[in-house]
């Protein structure tokens, strides 16, 4: 039988779900292919001051990305994305995982998450499942994929009757659409996969990387602010 989580045990989390979102304006959803990779990329986005950072559990390196991030990146708040089952966030936990996202929500993966003891973002892309998230205990979700089930036009119109739950839009976002997330004011922060091109990783190009989350983070502080849209 499903409990709502106890909230005196969410009070002593390191980082409340809120706070996650206000780390960054984007979590990057990453995706390590060379483990090699993984403690550059990561000291790349920190760099261009994008801290918190969603390494996805698709290829067989990325709990391997996570344990190194979490020991060589202290600047990093480093989580695990794509997240499925209770064992995966068991393990991405395990690895050094701060906080968790799942493309969407169930029953079990939802005890899993709140028994944690971290930041756990469930996808929604209906009014009912983030209503059935919301029952579950979570305040804070990922739509997904953000533009394709209706983007920035969808959350406005769920501010209306669902004005307490918060959103971390994921899937179609990029530069030129993401101050229209931001201006929503049920929106913190978005996520997605374009801080990351698979190029600049292949060629190394820490730079590239950098640039493009730094870019991310003025852009969010020139849509700070104002009205909505
Ligand atoms: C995700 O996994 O959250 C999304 O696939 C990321 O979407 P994007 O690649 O369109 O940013």
């Amino acid at each position: 039988m499903w409990t709502r989580p106890n909230p005196v045990t969410e009070q002593r989390n390191a980082m409340n779900t809120l706070e996650l979102l206000e780390i960054s304006p984007v979590i990057p959803v990453i995706v390590i292919d060379d483990i090699a990779t993984a403690v550059d990329l990561a000291r790349a986005l920190v760099a261009g001051q994008v801290r918190a950072l969603e390494v996805t559990l698709r290829s067989p390196a990325a709990l391997d990305a996570i344990r190194a991030i979490h020991d060589q990146v202290p600047d990093a708040v480093v989580g695990v994305g794509t997240v499925r089952t209770p064992a995966q966030l068991d393990a991405a936990l395990r690895a050094g995982a701060r906080f968790g996202v799942s493309p969407g929500l169930t029953e079990e993966v939802a005890r899993a998450a709140a028994t944690s003891g971290v930041p756990f973002l469930p996808g929604v892309a209906t009014a009912s499942e983030a209503m059935r998230a919301a029952e579950l205990g979570f305040g804070a979700l990922k739509l997904f994929p953000a533009e394709a089930v209706g983007g920035a036009a969808l959350l406005k119109s769920w501010f209306g009757p669902l004005p307490d739950l918060m959103f971390c839009p994921t899937g179609g976002i990029h530069a030129g659409n993401m101050a229209a997330y931001l201006a929503l004011p049920n929106v913190r922060c978005v996520g997605g996969s374009w801080l990351t091109p698979h190029a600049a990783v292949r060629d190394h190009d820490w730079g590239a990387v950098t640039a493009l989350a730094a870019q991310a983070v003025e852009l969010a502080r020139t849509a700070a602010g104002k009205p909505l849209a």
